[in-house]
């Protein structure tokens, strides 16, 4: 009630997902799962319940918000870490929540340090370098200052991690950049090493690198997209399964997202669909109103693009998805009605539908449309 929508989560689809990523990192590597926009959208309050009863102790988000609203529904035994954004009067909260967080530039550092000293409680750091991405990290150049200045302030901080994260390794036209970025890594690591300062964990990879570049795989990886059973690209798949084209998909999708049809009507030929003149009939059509748009979550980009199903069949969004619709058209659907069960992401019957089927932007709306799915979107976790 009160709701144009919902989504479930599939226990079942997320236990598969993880023994599969955890057969291909093996057992001595650490899965950090990343549950950062809210779990990739399907709600972090029933991914980390069902990432722990998975055995999964490790979690990794983007800011203070996230970490603590992960902090609410964790094991005490589970551990989170910061990747991003942390402001400076959150350091201490982060301290004393014994959360571990990335470090990235000087200024973040002597704050941490300042902060542990006061408190007299070691910063849990991982200290992440610049390897070619150009987001956050310490640049090679400033390594030396680096190394130099966590040797001096060695007692109050716990060497969590040292890591680096890759510049699009979803696309095999960045081969030579992951290539340099690995080697630029292991040119730090090799620097951390010989001035003893050895890290817990040495981590690089999300889903992305960890199929497909095995050498960044090391001591933890941190799995997004994967987890949740999406693709990071295509590319990853195919890649996967270069040599045995009959191999079923392994990684299920632990989402569905479904409405109802809220309107069935004709439309004559001649006629625009909706606002705009994006679509017109060519012919007499029937179509469906499905109250679900881009205020839900279902971006607008899908306009004259995206898919349903709705009675085990695949319908095309015609016309522009508005805030709170989207209309389809169920021409060659008999019995059509009110009230049917439609299908934005998922399965029915024997029909499957999954963003990346929209079009060759798949990748971009993975990622988006999955964290754009709005919060308040009622969530049951299902078999
Ligand atoms: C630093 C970092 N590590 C890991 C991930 C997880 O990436 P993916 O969802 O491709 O597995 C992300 C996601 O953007 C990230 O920013």
């Amino acid at each position: 009630m009160f709701h144009t929508s919902y989504i479930e989560i599939s226990r079942k689809a997320y236990r598969n997902n993880i023994r599969y990523l955890k057969n291909i990192i093996g057992k001595d590597t650490i899965f950090s799962s990343v549950v950062k926009g809210n779990a990739y959208g399907h709600g972090v309050e029933n991914v980390i319940p069902l990432a722990e009863e998975a055995g999964i102790s490790h979690f990794s988000v983007f800011s203070a918000k996230e970490a603590n609203d992960a902090l609410k529904v964790m094991s005490p035994h589970s551990q989170v870490m910061i990747m991003g954004m942390l402001d400076d009067a959150e350091i201490e909260w982060a301290i004393k929540n014994d959360i571990q967080f990335f470090v990235f530039e000087m200024d973040r550092l002597h704050k941490s340090l300042e902060a542990a000293r006061m408190l007299k409680k070691k910063a849990r750091l991982h200290i992440e370098v610049e390897t070619g991405f150009h987001r956050t990290g310490f640049e090679y150049d400033t390594v030396k200052e680096l190394v130099g200045y966590l040797k001096q302030e060695r007692a109050h901080f716990e060497f969590e991690g040292l890591c680096t994260h890759y510049a699009g390794a979803e696309s095999l036209a960045n081969y030579l950049r992951i290539r340099n970025q690995i080697t630029l890594y292991r040119k730090f690591s090799r620097y951390f090493t010989r001035h003893n300062l050895i890290p817990r964990l040495r981590h690089t990879a999300g889903s992305a690198s960890a199929l497909i570049y095995p050498n960044t795989i090391m001591d933890m990886v941190r799995f997004g997209i994967s987890q949740y059973g999406f693709w990071p690209s295509p590319e990853t798949h195919m890649f996967r399964f270069r040599k045995d084209v009959k191999e079923t998909n392994p990684l299920k999708r632990m989402l569905s997202w479904k409405s109802k049809v809220m309107v069935v009507k004709t439309v004559e030929k001649g006629k625009f669909v909706g606002y705009g003149s994006s679509f017109l009939a060519n012919k007499r059509i029937k179509i469906a109103i499905i109250p679900v748009g881009y205020a839900n979550g279902f971006s607008r980009a899908l306009s004259n693009t995206g898919r349903v199903l709705i009675r085990g069949r695949r319908v095309p969004v015609i016309g522009t998805v508005t805030m709170n619709t989207m209309t389809v058209n169920v021409t060659d659907i008999p019995n059509v009605e009110r009230g049917d069960e439609v299908v934005i992401i998922g399965t029915q019957n024997r029909m499957s539908i999954s963003i990346s089927s929209f079009c060759e932007m798949s990748e971009q709306l993975n990622y988006q449309l999955l964290t754009r799915l709005p919060a308040d979107i009622p969530r049951f976790i299902v078999k």
